[in-house]
């Protein structure tokens, strides 16, 4: 099973859903530990309840950034890591940063990419008048929210919908493809070449509901 290291700013949710599919024994990712950019992120007291390692990283303790992010990779190699998820991890990592660990980071984003990068995704996409929108995995690359696409999940916008109704609809379809995203990387069905996704060996994978 590949390691996995997640990375968080907050509340965990994501995180969760993917230690919780990692208790399958066939699931293909274990994942090995926790590293949040802030030391009071609810989600470090779940991981650590869950008796993961975990490790806060608190920018306010580094004099610049190319320090705090030596500071996040020594943390991420000393875990062990293989593959890094992030899980609403809310700082943005300079290109030495994501080189680094190309094709090896994927993260969550709350839309479907290339639409609403960024931000308050919930509440552009009803400004927008969306009647669908979603959530993405996708590999990351230099450009916020731009890398290759793994997998997406639509929802429908509901004519009643504010941005809590629509973005706890979101966040369950989240908790769904987050897992299967991870799964798909780390048992090497999808991987990153040329800056674009390639799958392989999905024969016999049923991705109906
Ligand atoms: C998720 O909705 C995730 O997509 C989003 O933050 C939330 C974290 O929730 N990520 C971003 O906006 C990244 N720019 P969680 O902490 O409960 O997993």
């Amino acid at each position: 099973r590949k390691k996995v290291v997640v990375l968080i700013s907050g509340r965990g949710s994501n995180m969760n859903a993917l230690i919780e599919a990692s208790h399958d024994r066939d699931y293909p990712a274990e994942i090995i530990g926790v590293i949040s950019d802030q030391a009071d992120a609810p989600g470090l007291k779940a991981a650590q309840a869950r008796g993961l390692s975990t490790v806060a990283v608190p920018r306010s303790g580094f004099s610049d950034k190319p320090a705090h992010e030596a500071a996040l990779v020594d943390a991420i190699e000393r875990m062990g890591a293989e593959i890094i998820c992030l899980a609403g991890f809310m700082r943005l990592l300079s290109a030495e940063f994501v080189a680094r660990f190309e094709g090896r980071m994927i993260n969550i984003h709350p839309s479907l990419l290339p639409l609403f990068k960024g931000l308050d995704t919930h509440k552009r996409a009803i400004e927008a008048g969306m009647r669908v929108h979603g959530t993405t995995v996708h590999y990351v690359t230099a450009e916020m929210d731009g890398g290759p696409v793994i997998a997406q999940a639509a929802v429908p916008v509901l004519p009643n919908d504010t941005e809590a109704s629509l973005g706890a609809r979101v966040l369950k379809a989240e908790h769904a493809i987050y897992p299967l995203a991870l799964a798909l990387v780390a048992s090497g069905k999808a991987a990153m070449q040329g800056g674009k996704t390639i799958y392989s060996g999905l024969e016999g994978m049923d991705f109906e509901e």
